[in-house]
């Protein structure tokens, strides 16, 4: 069984990711060309303003368990936005990071699960479906819940559909690592947090070291 430690942690496994992002490069692609044209869209066109980074709300923050609403227009306001998630995300050593992390409820997720953070993704209104039925276990982390892992089953591949940076839709097949991080940032925008996919037992051991942590952090 293959694993990914810390879905977040990119520098915590380096060498696994150099690993798992070369099998993912490869399956990796847009339904119709060459899956680097995807990667070039989403670039900045260097017309961006400065970036900011933003604070990460951190479990168990009930702001975390809002349901985003998606975009209607891809404007300036939301190209700002993707920026300012983009910088917030690789400041947080991030690989994924959905708007609702950072108290904004819209459909937008960013993400860069290549080991050099020179493939920046942008899902504006992402939907996805499996494909096949096979799930597999992957240890999973999140900005939101800094310092713990835990393993959770997701779809081995799925079909994604979304808007990129420009408001153009776009289609790509993933699996292994971008697929899990596709669901776990979907997942974010629905209000749902990978803990809620463990016992209530390990919910509340990790809810509680969150809490050591939160106190520890107010009495600095
Ligand atoms: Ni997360």
């Amino acid at each position: 069984m293959k694993r990914f430690k810390g879905l977040h942690g990119v520098a915590r496994a380096q060498d696994r990711y150099q690993h798992d992002i070369v099998v993912n490069s490869k399956v990796v692609r847009l339904a119709d060309t060459g899956g680097s044209q995807l990667i070039l869209k989403t670039q900045h066109n260097g017309d961006c303003n400065a970036m900011a980074k933003l604070p990460i709300l951190e479990f168990p923050d009930e702001r975390l368990r809002t349901k985003a609403v998606p975009v209607e227009t891809v404007d300036d306001e939301v190209r700002q936005l993707v920026d300012d998630m983009l910088e917030t995300m690789y400041d947080a050593r991030g690989i994924g990071l959905a708007a609702t992390q950072i108290d904004v409820h819209r459909r937008v997720v960013v993400m860069d699960v290549s080991d050099d953070n020179s493939q920046p993704l942008v899902l504006i209104n992402p939907r996805y479906e499996p494909i096949g039925d096979a799930k597999e276990p992957l240890s999973e982390g999140c900005l939101s819940i800094p310092e713990y892992y835990a393993e959770v089953p997701r779809y081995l591949k799925v079909k994604l559909n979304a808007l990129d940076r420009n408001g153009e839709p776009y289609e790509l097949e993933a699996d292994g690592l971008l697929a899990h991080c596709i669901q776990h940032e979907y997942d974010h925008l629905e209000g749902v947090l990978f803990v809620d996919y463990l016992s209530p037992l390990k919910r509340d051991r990790v809810m509680k070291k969150m809490q050591k942590r939160h106190k520890l952090m107010n009495d600095a």
